[in-house]
């Protein structure tokens, strides 16, 4: 059994469209423990809608804190992160405070729709901070899917590329399929992540390490092992790794 580092999911209960309840994100965890997955970085969603304001972030931090036993009891080391959607306010805002739990690393996405300039602009936000931007689902965004070459630009200035494992199981539809296998077989992605939200979307990595694995080989493992973090790894453990 695969050892997975999963680096963005929703089983943390913040508001957002991800986990409901504990309870709900504790049956999430045990299921992404089932599938192989063995440390799970929980990402709300900071939404402009939605931002994370003190009284959010203390309930959140608290669900978390509720989570960690119970999800180590059922296999997962349980941290806690952001998923950021750009806005302006963001650009003011010190990005340590959205780190991936212990990691140098935020985890940002590019908006669904509209221009990818905004997701530039944070990502050198974040680097500007010392920190390496992760960029969620590149092949899900309107503007990545119309010019690939924004993906490569920001791969190439070391920013590390999240395909979403849906993505390749085509669960998000032909385009973005194609594209997140481009981007894996060409070397281009740098983790491969469940974005998770809820039983019918579990927080699952299984099912694509197979397609993935029988794709590309070898290299499937440092897809789904958290390799790419281990730099950036600080307090957080991530050599969690079994090798096949
Ligand atoms: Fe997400």
């Amino acid at each position: 059994m695969a050892r997975f580092v999963d680096v963005h999911s929703h089983v943390v209960p913040s508001g957002d469209d991800g986990a409901k309840s504990v309870e709900e994100g504790l049956a999430l965890c045990a299921e992404a423990a089932r599938r192989g997955t063995r440390a799970l970085y929980a990402t709300p969603h900071v939404w402009p809608q939605l931002p994370l304001t003190q009284d959010r972030e203390r309930d959140v931090r608290a669900a978390h804190a509720a989570l960690v036993a119970p999800a180590a009891r059922a296999g997962i080391d349980l941290r806690l992160g952001w998923e950021l959607t750009p806005s302006a306010a963001l650009l003011d805002e010190d990005p340590a405070r959205y780190r991936l739990g212990g990691l140098a690393a935020v985890l940002l996405e590019i908006s669904f729709r509209g221009p990818a300039e905004p997701a530039r602009l944070l990502g050198e936000h974040v680097e500007g901070a010392g920190l390496v931007p992760v960029v969620a689902h590149p092949e899900r965004a309107e503007s990545v899917l119309a010019n690939p070459g924004i993906a490569v630009g920001f791969a190439e200035r070391g920013w590390l590329l999240q395909v979403n494992a849906t993505s390749l199981l085509g669960r998000h539809g032909e385009e973005e399929e194609a594209l997140g296998w481009r981007l894996v077989e060409e070397g281009l992605a740098a983790l491969v992540a469940s974005d998770g939200h809820r039983a019918a979307r579990p927080a699952a990595l299984d099912e694509a390490y197979e397609l993935v694995l029988a794709r590309v080989g070898e290299g499937a493992d440092a897809l789904f092992d958290g390799s790419a973090l281990a730099p950036l790894a600080g307090a957080d453990r991530l050599d969690l790794a079994e090798r096949r």
